[in-house]
């Protein structure tokens, strides 16, 4: 395939900026792209949080005028850097005004004002660095609400653009569920004709809808799991925009992530109290007695050890666990969990690290090197999500012999295999219904073959270790959607010559 020039915006990327899954994604998918040979460039916002001179960034000369519609010019200053292991330029945008802050969405849980216009910026300003930077893209990759608006503005605002008008756009969906749906007026701000504020449009319930936006204007969609692609498109997953994927369905497509192996590997990861591989266990022991010891349990072999690192929010079902965890540990277990998120939930699982101070212990915050640590030291990795469009850490629990008990949605349903008592094949335990009693159940159906079938439990370890889900395989996807992104835009702009009016969905 020709090499391409590819431009990616997003609001998070590792090592840079990170809150989830979104992050791994931006600061991966582009080194193995450029592994590939494309040149791929990233932009994203200078958080306060961004250290310049640990990434070793340096200043661009000259400032970047971002017109923002009714609120008028806006200034940045852009600084240049490199993934790490790579040579992938990022650009960060810097803008005191919206990005000098702790906090790269909210603060204390209130989400801040000003983030339709700190996202828009955002998508602005990539459509206006290229001309700064003399890059011309073939295609425009962007991530989730926050720059949804660029397929928009591309067949919008910036149609006659010389270096982005008309450029093929991707846009990839994390989740369904943050839209960016602000006020009406925030259409002035984008400088887009209130022709667009329509229902098939960026209109919704009388909102302005970026995410909406996105995806009627991208050339094409993608999200990180088939099982994703599907349940976006009903009611209970879709958060109301259902039926406009559904209309774009024919260009919508499930990729599933893949998994940094050079960062999550128990043969060589330094975070963890020792390394092991599938042919040697022995290490894995020594991991359990770490994290049993750090989280100030008592150290024993004969007690299965539950572990679970998320985001304490509902999606990730925290709810269901509440409800479940007297039953949970009633059982003769341990459970560690790191993890912040709603208010809520640091209160309710601190207090049930009071009631069970031998069983159950807690973290609240956000720690790399412990995540490693909760993953190499369980037995089980716990993700009972509500939706999870794809999820990286049951992934990282099968290549560390950490069972995944999960609920069947989404990504974890696509790369857990759910176990089979008579055949031992198998890679975790799964459960469909949304509830306390399945959730119990299934960690229950753990207990009891952890507790009672050795057997089992040493073939579904060496079953979950085999499993890889590389990026190599993604990044491959990724290079086959952007070939078709660009055929699709070729095809209509043929269309348009030839017949002399555009097609109203898609640009
Ligand atoms: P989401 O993006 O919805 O939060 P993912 O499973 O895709 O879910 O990604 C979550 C990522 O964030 C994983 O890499 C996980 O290890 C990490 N993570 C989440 N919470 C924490 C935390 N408290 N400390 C360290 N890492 C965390
Ligand atoms: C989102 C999803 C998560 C996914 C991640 C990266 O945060 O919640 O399931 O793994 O994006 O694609």
């Amino acid at each position: 395939m020709k090499k391409l020039k590819i431009l990616m915006a997003a609001s998070e990327c590792v090592p840079f900026a990170k809150e989830g899954g979104l992050a791994d994604v931006v600061g991966v998918l582009p080194k193995h792209l450029a592994r590939m040979g494309h040149d791929v460039r990233v932009v994203m916002p200078r958080y306060k949080r961004v250290d310049r001179e640990r990434y070793g960034l340096k200043q661009l000369p000259g400032v970047l005028v971002v017109p923002m519609g009714v609120i008028g010019n806006q200034y940045c200053g852009v600084w240049e850097g490199r993934i790490p292991g790579s040579d992938v330029p990022v650009y960060f945008l810097e803008h005191e005004g919206y990005y000098g802050r702790d906090g790269l969405y909210e603060m204390n849980n209130e989400g801040y004002l000003d983030n339709d216009n700190r996202f828009v910026f955002l998508s602005k300003a990539a459509l206006e660095l290229p001309k700064m930077i003399g890059f011309e893209p073939d295609l425009l990759h962007a991530h989730d609400w926050h720059t949804a608006a660029i397929p928009v503005l591309v067949n919008t605002t910036y149609a006659a653009d010389p270096y982005v008008g008309g450029k093929a756009t991707v846009l990839s969906v994390h989740n369904m569920q943050h839209q960016g749906n602000f006020y009406e007026g925030l259409m002035d701000v984008l400088g887009i004709g209130w022709e667009h504020f329509t229902f098939l449009g960026l209109e919704k319930d009388g909102e302005t809808n970026l995410l909406k936006g996105g995806l009627y204007h991208a050339t094409v969609l993608n999200t990180v799991s088939k099982g994703y692609a599907r349940e976006m498109q009903t009611p209970e997953y879709g958060w109301g925009l259902d039926g406009v994927v559904r209309e774009r369905a024919a260009d919508l497509f499930g990729i599933l992530n893949g998994v940094d192996y050079d960062d999550w590997n128990p043969e060589v990861d330094p975070y963890i109290a020792a390394r092991y591989s599938a042919a040697d266990l022995s290490g894995k022991k020594l991991c359990k007695r770490d994290l049993q010891r750090t989280f100030g349990l008592p150290e024993r072999d004969d007690v299965p050890l539950f572990g679970m690192v998320s985001r304490l929010v509902k999606q990730k079902g925290v709810d269901i666990l509440a409800e479940a965890i007297h039953r949970i540990l009633a059982l003769d277990v341990q459970f560690v969990m790191l993890g912040a998120g709603e208010p809520w939930t640091h209160f309710f699982f601190g207090d049930i690290k009071n009631a069970y101070p031998d069983k159950f212990n807690l973290y609240v915050g956000y720690n790399n090197p412990l995540s490693h640590q909760i993953e190499a030291g369980a037995d089980f990795f716990l993700m009972p999500s509500a939706f999870e469009p794809c999820g990286l850490n049951q992934m990282y629990s099968l290549r560390y012999g950490t069972l995944p008990i999960v609920r069947a949605t989404g990504g974890l349903d696509d790369s857990v295999e759910n176990f089979d008592g008579k055949t031992l094949s198998g890679t975790g335990f799964k459960f469909w219904s949304h509830d306390a009693g399945a959730l119990f159940d299934t960690v229950g159906w753990a207990v009891y073959t952890w507790y009672n079938r050795r057997d089992a439990m040493e073939k579904l370890i060496a079953n979950a270790m085999a499993k890889r889900f590389t990026w190599e395989d993604a990044a491959a996807k990724y290079e086959e959607l952007y070939g078709r992104a660009l055929r699709k835009r070729l095809g209509e702009k043929t269309f348009v010559r030839r017949y002399g009016k555009d097609k109203p969905v898609s640009g």
